[in-house]
């Protein structure tokens, strides 16, 4: 059955939640304040690179079952179930998440439901956020306790994200227990196609809800982190992290994914989140429940560290005047995403240090450039190494996997390469005459 359906927030995830809508039968109207992106969208245009939503996009504009607007009143009178997908950034003054961003969707929305509706958040928020805006709805709403808050967390990965909209490996849902009205009736009408394939549900109470979604991104950021402290260690022992990391994924119990030992995680989702748990933590008072993060950040922060200080040494000591070529800028391939960037923090940091670096990204130059203005950018990864003294593999692109040794080994000065994401053949790199590092490896 097909549901009319508003989005708040036409961002990375509200702008693909719009449009998995749509292609699940739904029609849809996406709001934002910002006037420029809303006409874009409504061209058809995906401000952001990400593979198979500007064709999701525009098949959906065109069919008119998608449409964007900047006018909140008009989601209002169309839509009986609303999501929320604004933004939750770091604050700039400490660690916690920026609430004004949802405060102000749901203080905009809210007197405006003179008819049943229901709200589903989205967004990554501070647990106990739910509550508080479910009460808030009751209060501004003109249908009182017919407007009817859930939390419905999304786990979708950048450069999946229509895969993980169109089918979810789990929904989960959470109500308020005392109240439960029909959110739950509505979930299940707008979320039947993933149910009909048997797609686990967890319906459960907000807190709960808002706490899956954190510590869902803080066990995988702990478990990075924890597989570049053990390549730490095998570095000083001259023992090899991929194969310890295959060895150990063979245990069901810990599986393989997420060991991938390197330049550590970024972007705009698992650095925020675990320091905003940590911040909310602490104001539960609870904050000895998860100093660990800390130490997570700390090790996830020192591998960028470790790459400059590594490259200073394969270089010759002085990283004045050397030549670095930076394959990658984005935090990690198929995507344009530059926001906490392993790979353009490295870069900008042997910028400062004094080196000729010269970067290249698929599609994350545009935005590399924006925070990096002084950094020297090539159109392909030829013209990035081009005369290098060292090449540093910093974002496991497929057009850098697939590179030949011997070609690029003809444009560098210097066959010395650091695979900060342990992704390239090494036999291969070495026997093509190449010094070959990578981070916690057997190094040639
Ligand atoms: C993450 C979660 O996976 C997703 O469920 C949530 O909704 C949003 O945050 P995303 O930020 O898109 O998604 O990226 P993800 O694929 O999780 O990778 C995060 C970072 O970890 C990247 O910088 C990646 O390079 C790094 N990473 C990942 C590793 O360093 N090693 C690994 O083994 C896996």
């Amino acid at each position: 059955m097909s549901e009319r359906i508003s989005v708040i927030g036409t961002g990375y995830l509200g702008a693909t939640h719009a449009a998995g809508m749509a292609e699940l039968g739904h029609e849809v109207i996406g709001v934002d304040v910002d006037a420029e992106k809303i006409e874009r969208l409504s061209r058809g245009e995906v401000p952001f690179y990400e593979p198979g939503l500007p064709e999701l996009l525009r098949k959906h504009v065109e069919s008119g079952r998608l449409r964007f607007t900047t006018d909140i009143r008009e989601a209002a009178e169309f839509a009986d179930v609303h999501f929320i997908g604004v933004g939750t950034p770091q604050l700039k003054s400490g660690y916690g998440a920026d609430m004004v961003y949802v405060d102000a969707a749901i203080d905009a929305l809210a007197p405006l439901l003179t008819r049943p509706s229901v709200i589903l958040g989205k967004s990554t928020v501070p647990v106990g956020t739910a509550a508080r805006l479910a009460a808030r709805v009751r209060e501004l709403a003109p249908v009182g306790d017919d407007a009817q808050l859930g939390w419905n967390p999304e786990f979708l990965r950048e450069g999946f994200a229509v895969e993980d909209t169109l089918r979810p490996d789990r929904l989960v849902l959470g109500v308020d227990p005392v109240q439960p009205g029909r959110i739950e009736e509505v979930a299940r009408r707008v979320y039947a196609d993933a149910l009909a394939r048997e797609t686990p549900i967890v319906v459960t109470d907000l807190a709960t809800a808002e706490l899956v979604k954190v510590s869902a991104n803080a066990f995988l950021a702990t478990k990075i982190s924890f597989i570049n402290a053990v390549a730490e260690v095998c570095d000083a022992t001259g023992a090899d992290v991929k194969d310890l990391a295959d060895a150990i994924g063979y245990d069901d119990r810990i599986g393989r994914k997420f060991l991938g030992a390197g330049l550590g995680f970024g972007g705009g989702c698992l650095p925020k989140d675990i320091r905003a748990f940590m911040a909310r933590a602490g104001e539960l008072g609870v904050d000895q429940a998860l100093t660990f993060l800390r130490e997570v950040d700390a090790v996830n922060l020192r591998r960028r560290q470790h790459v400059v200080e590594l490259a200073e040494r394969e270089v010759g000591g002085s990283l004045v005047g050397a030549r670095i070529a930076v394959l990658g800028a984005a935090f990690k391939p198929d995507s344009d995403d530059v926001r906490d960037s392993p790979a353009l923090d490295v870069a900008g940091q042997l910028h400062l240090a004094g080196a000729h670096v010269r970067v290249h990204d698929p599609e994350g130059m545009v935005n590399a450039a924006r925070v990096w203005p002084t950094l020297d950018f090539a159109e392909s990864p030829q013209g990035a190494v081009q005369d290098a003294d060292l090449v540093i593999l910093a974002t496991e692109w497929r057009q850098f996997r697939d590179l030949d040794p011997e070609e690029v080994g003809r444009l560098v000065a210097h066959r010395r390469i650091i695979d900060g994401r342990n992704c390239l053949p090494a036999e291969r790199w070495i026997a093509a005459g190449w010094t070959y590092r990578g981070l916690g490896r057997h190094s040639g």
